[in-house]
Order: C-alpha cells, then sequence, then structure tokens
C-alpha cells in the first residue's frame, strides 16, 4: 500500500513491458498514475490504461471497498488515464465523473456512454470533508481538455502528464531515483510529448505560480517531492525554448560517404568547443535523439540522396520534427549523391518550414569525399561551432 499522506494513496498501474507508447521508446517500461483520497468522501484522481485496469480495482480493494468511491476525477481523456473508468464504474455506478468541458466531450466521444458527469473548470472547488479538490484548466498540457488538480490542505498538485516520466519502477519518489535519473527521464517525456506546447505550458505555469506545492503527482513515473522547485524551474526553461551551446548531428548513411562527413564536421564542433552529440538514425531512436534537441542550439541533419530525395529514415525523422517544432534554432544540412542531390534541398527546405536560422550553405559531395572535401567539412564545422559561441 503506498500512502502519500494520511489518507491520499498511489493506486496505479505499472506497465512493465511496454516499450513503445504511440511512438515514443519507453525504453524502460511506465506507470499510469491514479491516486485515491480516502476523506468523508473518497475521490479517485484520473483511472489508469484498460490493460491494467485489475491493477487499480486490486490496490483500491486493499484500501475501500470500490464502491464507497464518490467522484471519478478525470483530469484528461486519453486512454492511458480514462481507459479503466467504465471498470471503476461498474462498482460505483452512482459516482459522479469530474472532468472539464472539453474533457465530458472527449470521454463521451471515446467511450459513448451517458455517465454521471459534473463539468468544472478554473477556480471550481469541491469538498471531500477535510480535503478540497480545487481545479486549474490546462488546455493542451497536453489535450484541449486537460486540467489539474489541487489539492491545498496537503499542498499536493496532481498534474496528469505535466511532469511526468515514462519509468516503470518500483519506487514512488524522485528522491528515491536521484534527480539526475529522474531529470533524464523528465526531459525525454517533455521532449517528445510537451515540446510543442510551449506557450500553453507558460500559461499554466502561471496559472500554478500562486500555489503552495509541496508534492506533485504526475500521471506517469514518479512523484516529485524533493524535486519539485527545480522540475518547475525546467520546464519554465524547456517552455521557452532555451538552449545551450550544443550541437547534435544526425544523419543516415547508405555507403559511408554522408557518415564521413558527420564526423568531419563533428570534429569541426568540437575544435571551437562545442559539445556535439552524433546520432545515426539507424541506431538511435527519434525519441532519443528528441531528448538531445531538447537543449540544442544547433542541429545538423545529414543524408544522402535516394531516388531522388532523402533516406527515408530521415523523412521519418523529419516528420517527427515538424510535428514537434522546437524553435529558435541553428540549422545545418550535408549529405552526399550520385547523379543529383536533392536531399541536401529537402532538408534545407524543411529546416526553412521550421523557421530556423541556416548561417551556412549546406555540404553536398559527388560519391565518395576525400580528403580535401573532409578538411574542408572540419573547417565548416568550426565556422558553425564559432557561430554558437
Ligand atoms: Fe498520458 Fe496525454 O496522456
Amino acid at each position: 500500500m503506498h500512502e502519500l499522506k494520511k489518507g491520499i494513496y498511489w493506486v496505479g498501474g505499472i506497465d512493465w513491458n511496454i516499450r513503445n507508447f504511440h511512438g515514443y521508446a519507453t525504453e524502460n517500461g511506465t506507470t499510469y498514475n491514479a491516486y485515491l483520497i480516502v476523506d468523508e468522501k473518497i475521490a479517485l484522481i484520473d483511472t489508469v490504461k484498460s490493460t491494467v485496469s485489475s491493477q487499480l480495482i486490486s490496490r483500491i480493494k486493499r484500501i475501500i471497498d470500490p464502491s464507497r468511491i464518490n467522484y471519478i476525477v478525470s483530469n484528461h481523456a486519453e486512454m492511458d488515464h480514462s481507459g479503466s473508468i467504465s471498470d471503476i464504474l461498474e462498482f460505483c455506478p452512482q459516482a459522479t465523473v469530474i472532468t472539464s468541458k472539453a474533457g465530458q466531450k472527449s470521454l463521451q466521444r471515446h467511450f459513448k456512454k451517458e455517465w454521471n458527469f459534473q463539468v468544472v473548470k478554473t477556480g471550481e472547488s469541491i469538498s471531500l470533508g477535510k480535503n478540497t479538490l480545487s481545479f486549474v484548466n490546462t488546455p493542451m498540457v497536453h489535450w484541449p481538455d486537460s486540467m489539474v488538480t489541487y489539492l491545498p490542505e496537503e499542498k499536493i498538485l496532481f498534474s496528469n502528464d505535466a511532469f511526468g516520466q515514462h519509468l516503470a519502477s518500483p519506487e514512488h519518489f524522485d528522491d528515491e531515483i536521484g534527480w539526475t535519473c529522474v531529470r533524464k527521464y523528465a526531459a525525454k517525456y517533455y521532449a517528445n510529448i510537451v515540446t510543442p506546447f510551449g506557450k500553453q505550458v507558460n500559461k499554466a505555469l502561471a496559472a500554478l505560480s500562486d500555489l503552495e506545492i509541496e508534492m506533485v503527482c504526475p500521471s506517469h513515473g514518479v512523484i516529485w517531492r524533493s524535486y519539485v522547485s527545480r522540475i518547475i524551474a525546467e520546464y519554465a526553461k524547456w517552455a521557452n525554448h532555451d538552449t545551450q551551446n550544443k550541437a547534435v548531428i544526425v544523419y543516415d548513411t547508405m555507403w559511408n560517404s554522408t557518415e564521413k562527413l558527420a564526423f568531419s564536421l563533428e570534429m569541426g564542433l568540437e575544435n571551437a568547443g562545442i559539445r556535439c552529440s552524433v546520432r545515426n538514425l539507424k541506431q538511435n531512436h527519434i525519441s532519443d535523439i528528441m531528448t538531445d534537441i531538447l537543449d540544442a542550439k544547433m542541429i545538423l541533419l545529414g543524408s544522402p540522396t535516394l531516388n531522388n530525395g532523402l533516406l527515408p529514415t530521415m523523412g521519418q525523422f523529419l516528420t517527427y520534427l515538424k510535428g514537434l517544432k522546437p524553435d529558435g534554432r541553428l540549422g545545418f544540412a550535408f549529405g552526399s549523391y550520385g547523379w543529383r542531390g536533392q536531399a541536401v534541398k529537402e532538408m534545407e527546405a524543411m529546416m526553412e518550414e521550421f523557421k530556423w536560422e541556416q548561417p551556412l550553405k549546406g555540404i553536398n559531395v559527388e560519391y565518395v569525399p576525400d580528403e580535401s572535401d573532409l578538411s574542408e567539412a572540419v573547417k565548416t564545422g568550426e565556422k558553425l561551432g564559432s557561430m554558437l559561441l
């Protein structure tokens, strides 16, 4: 039994084996966190993905008879959090489903059920007895319906997707994992789920800034109790697309020509004193590359030309990047070709669409780069590096 504070319990589900969460590589699985507040009235904050519904029900049954639940708060209708509402309502059909206006619509569209809904909005609250559920709408963090629930008496924020991490572990708290590790998972989560919504994150942070928060209970991963102010500060940086003088080289290669250019550019950037990651798209999952990109100022993209265009791995990556919209980066394209060299132009056009500044024209080498081409690529890396400093 995981009692966080008196009468407040973690009752979620652990998905140890999931390795792909709608395209995001979850190398250590994830959790779907739900929380039970036992007071004069009993509230369940969010549910879990339907595949681990039995875990939720077992954990609730260890604490109370689930027929006693009065409220089910649905902070967000995505099915990793709403997927077990029907299962819970079988025990407590009288319970009220508390959600935002958009949440009600979304739940109805997903489940085609007319549950006993109560729509809430920012500033509204519901008393459970000693504790109060207080609601703040946080649209687009992560869907239009998203909201968070605050418990002022205990200074707990039930933040749903915000501040989450895809990490399955027997530990439940940030300090049991350590800042470096939990920050890494939180950064990957932000990079792959929240990046497009920086403006909305800023609005949500502003709306929460007056609250005293001692504990943040997200809907994925461990609970924040020791690093609350640190993770809020990180969110503020990420939301503003604050970057460091770092470079990420993302490339794929057919006959190693583009790879030779990638390593020469890396040498040049290193000579200029720039920290640089080099990620081959065949060996690195795009969701891990996004974590590198989260706080990197310069992105170098490399692809040879295949069939008059990009290698499909680069096409896939650019599609992913386009959706996530990291702003304010410096871009550079490079590649190799046999007879026509459209790949570099396509990458440059895409970066133009992203509104990334491209301080230098790309490198495009016919067939195999020679010593002179590679030496030029090192010099280009040095120039790019000097522009970052
Ligand atoms: Fe964890 Fe947007 O659902």
